[in-house]
């Protein structure tokens, strides 16, 4: 069998582990079950290879243990191709993908018949947070909740045509490095600034108000920490703003940037290209539109 799970942006500036937005690029896998001594065997292709491990380590394969785990029962010895489309500069929903992706392959091939919810709480098991891998299983907008230590996830479909441009410099930033740095305390008028403009963004993406993005993607809780992480953030932000962007914000916990745009992406791609270049860092960017639908089957 084979599938295709999106690539995804999250936080989205306010939504701090709380939005997730899932996008045109995707991880394609497929599964068979083969007679092997060696199982799995992990065939890797396509972006970042050389950060993909093709071992039991593997998080597609994590996620399918983990489903398998949950049935009760064990996998059958299989062979997994990955063919990666998602670039993989980090902050665009790869490891997200990859383990939604895991956990909706052993779903299918165990036939376990898992809700997409359900799919969605053992991947936030592996993953920590929900906002990329909920884009990855749901698509579209994802607005996450917990209740009871159980995540609740609202998927809605996103009509306005936005393109999001997206840089990647060519360096690593570690998620766990970026969690690290932020503060464990805010200030009431920050968590209330951050409630007000993540309100606004979600009606605005909704209602396709696209002007609203200028100010409801600002961010008082974690991009101001994470900006030292990233050099030259803030003259690649007044490039893309300057250059046409609606908005510019961090990707997940970066080092991707991105703005939201509806028309200039090419000029803003190549203006966050050449602020990156002038602070010595090599830069690529890719126009995306948003994805409505999350996982799904290719073939049987
Ligand atoms: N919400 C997460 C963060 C996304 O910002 O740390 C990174 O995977």
């Amino acid at each position: 069998m084979k599938i295709k799970v999106p690539a995804s942006t999250s936080n989205l500036g306010p939504g701090f582990d709380t939005l997730g937005l899932a996008l045109d690029r995707y991880l394609e896998l497929s599964v068979e079950v083969v007679d092997t001594k060696n199982s799995p065997e992990i065939i890797v292709k396509g972006n970042g290879v050389e950060h993909i491990a093709a071992d039991k380590t593997n998080l597609v394969y994590q996620g399918m243990v983990a489903v398998a785990k949950h049935a009760g029962t064990e996998l059958p010895s299989l062979r997994l191709s990955l063919n990666n489309g998602i670039p993989s500069c980090g902050g665009l929903g790869g490891s997200g993908a990859a383990i939604s992706g895991g956990v909706f392959l052993a779903n299918e091939i165990l036939d376990v018949k898992l809700s997409r919810e359900e799919m969605l709480n053992i991947a936030v098991g592996l993953e920590g947070h929900p906002d990329n891998v909920s884009a990855a299983l749901m698509g579209g907008l994802t607005i996450n909740c917990f209740d009871n230590g159980s995540v609740r996830c609202r998927s809605v479909k996103i009509a306005a045509p936005l393109s999001v441009v997206a840089c990647s410099p060519r360096f690593q930033v570690l998620t766990k490095e970026a969690r690290k740095i932020l503060p464990k305390e805010v200030l009431m008028k920050d968590a209330v600034r951050n409630i007000e403009n993540v309100a606004s963004l979600v009606a605005s993406l909704i209602q396709g108000d696209v002007d609203a993005l200028r100010y409801a993607t600002s961010d008082t809780l974690h991009e101001q920490y994470r900006a030292s992480l990233i050099p030259g953030f803030d003259d690649v932000k007044k490039a893309a703003l300057d250059a046409g962007a609606l908005s510019f914000n961090i990707s997940g916990a970066g080092p991707t940037v991105f703005c939201f745009a509806v028309s200039n992406e090419k000029e803003i791609g190549s203006a966050m290209v050449k602020a990156f270049a002038a602070h010595g860092r090599e830069a690529s960017c890719e126009m995306m539109r948003v994805e409505n639908e999350g996982a799904r089957a290719i073939t049987k």
